[in-house]
């Protein structure tokens, strides 16, 4: 079971690195860490689990933010209470996207930074993300508002950027206006 304490922390180096391209067959070791993130993405959101085995709450969650450097990522989506939608997402890229866009009015989150940070972070309102399932078999999703950010997010840690860096230090609520909060 994944703990906490394994996911890096944003002062990690390789968290700045850019994530390779998988090679299909996926290794059983990369099966094996997918079913590692999906648990614990999928507990994180059930407050009971969460507080029994000290889990951040979190949506999700990068290879590289446990120390695999390969371009993959799990996001769990609660669609309703208790029901989760889980995307696992393989070489994945953006294919198209809206023009409209929004950020997180509570401020965007993410299990490798470990402070609360302010601050506006612009995503597109809805993208549809070309990528490989576990089996290697071509998948297009579509996500709109909280699950278009979060592929967004967790794109960008295949490419070793932060959701912080998308920040104006200076001024973080610059282009309040110009985009949706939700
Ligand atoms: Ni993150």
């Amino acid at each position: 079971m994944l703990k906490t304490k394994e996911i890096l922390d944003e002062k990690d180096k390789r968290l700045r690195q850019i994530s390779k391209e998988v090679v299909f067959p996926l290794a059983k070791e990369d099966k094996d860490l997918i079913k590692k993130m999906i648990t614990y993405l999928t507990d994180s959101q059930i407050e009971e689990r969460a507080e029994k085995y000290d889990l951040r709450p979190g949506m999700g969650m990068a290879a590289v933010q446990l120390g695999v450097l390969k371009r993959y990522f799990v996001v769990v989506h609660e669609v309703e209470e208790g029901t989760f939608d889980t995307y696992v997402l393989i070489n994945p890229k953006i294919v198209s996207n809206s023009e409209e866009k929004i950020y997180v009015d509570m401020g965007e989150g993410c299990l490798s930074v470990n402070r609360e940070v302010e601050g506006i972070v612009p995503r597109y309102a809805r993208v549809t993300v070309e990528a490989f399932d576990e089996n290697g078999q071509k998948i297009r999703v579509r996500g709109r508002e909280e699950l278009a950010i979060a592929f967004q997010h967790e794109l960008d840690h295949l490419d070793g950027i932060l959701f912080t860096d998308h920040i104006d230090k200076n001024d973080p609520y610059a282009g309040e206006n110009l985009y949706r909060a939700i």
